[in-house]
């Protein structure tokens, strides 16, 4: 699949932020909110265990988070993530216990107009790669296994390609410090934007189209809760 609006998606498009939205007090209520919430999904492969950020649990946060976010963000919708009773998630909580592999998070919709996608971090050790390249198909998981690549997506799953590769051989020494997770094959061609920091009390805004992952530094899991959005 490929984004149909590629030409509107990247007129929208802007280098990475980090910017301090939330308060002590409104980090601790998200921390909170997630100790609250019901499990959505737990995948062992990666292990990593979801829930979707419902709303009506905490009012008073729920309308701080879209204010928030309007106020960097905005005119924006939610994308693609509904509750059992069809209102939209505000967001979806990850407890990682390894770090992630190399993907892009750009939905399953090619008439969408994809936007922003917004990180706070919930506990303060790790980071985020984010790379310059980017993706303007679906949702995808990068990899050079050919077993891999054979995996027939589903609904709502992400593909799998290798074609975010190009010529050049990956920074070793990034690799060696961040990414030793990854093959170092599977980096190829890609450039290292910029290496986000997890820090309690600050929020990262990315473009949707942009081939991210985490580092393979991890003390035992990372929380955080990211909001995918769309135009
Ligand atoms: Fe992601």
């Amino acid at each position: 699949m490929k984004l149909l609006n590629v030409e509107q998606i990247k007129s929208l498009e802007s280098s990475p932020k980090v910017v301090k939205l939330f308060s002590e007090k409104e980090i601790k209520m998200m921390q909170d909110l997630y100790d609250a919430l019901p499990e959505r999904r737990f995948n062992k492969k990666q292990n990593v265990r979801k829930k979707g950020w419902v709303q009506n649990y905490n009012k008073e946060l729920d309308k701080i988070y879209m204010e928030k976010l309007k106020e960097v963000l905005g005119d924006f919708k939610m994308d693609s993530l509904k509750s059992d009773n069809g209102d939209d998630l505000y967001g979806l909580f990850h407890e990682s216990f390894a770090p992630l592999p190399l993907h892009v998070d750009s939905g399953f919709y090619e008439k969408n107009v994809i936007y922003k996608q917004v990180v706070t971090p919930l506990s303060s050790y790790g980071d985020t790669v984010i790379f310059k390249n980017k993706w303007y198909g679906k949702s995808t998981s990068f990899t050079i296994d050919e077993e891999e690549l054979k995996f027939l997506p589903k609904n709502e799953q992400n593909d799998r390609s290798n074609k975010h590769l190009g010529d050049e051989e990956f920074d070793r020494e990034i690799h060696k410090k961040y990414l030793n997770h990854i093959d170092i094959n599977n980096l190829k061609g890609l450039k290292v934007e910029l290496i986000y920091h997890w820090k309690l009390g600050e929020t990262l805004i990315i473009d949707r189209t942009h081939i991210h992952c985490s580092s393979s530094r991890i003390d035992k899991k990372k929380l955080g809760v990211t909001t995918f959005t769309k135009k």
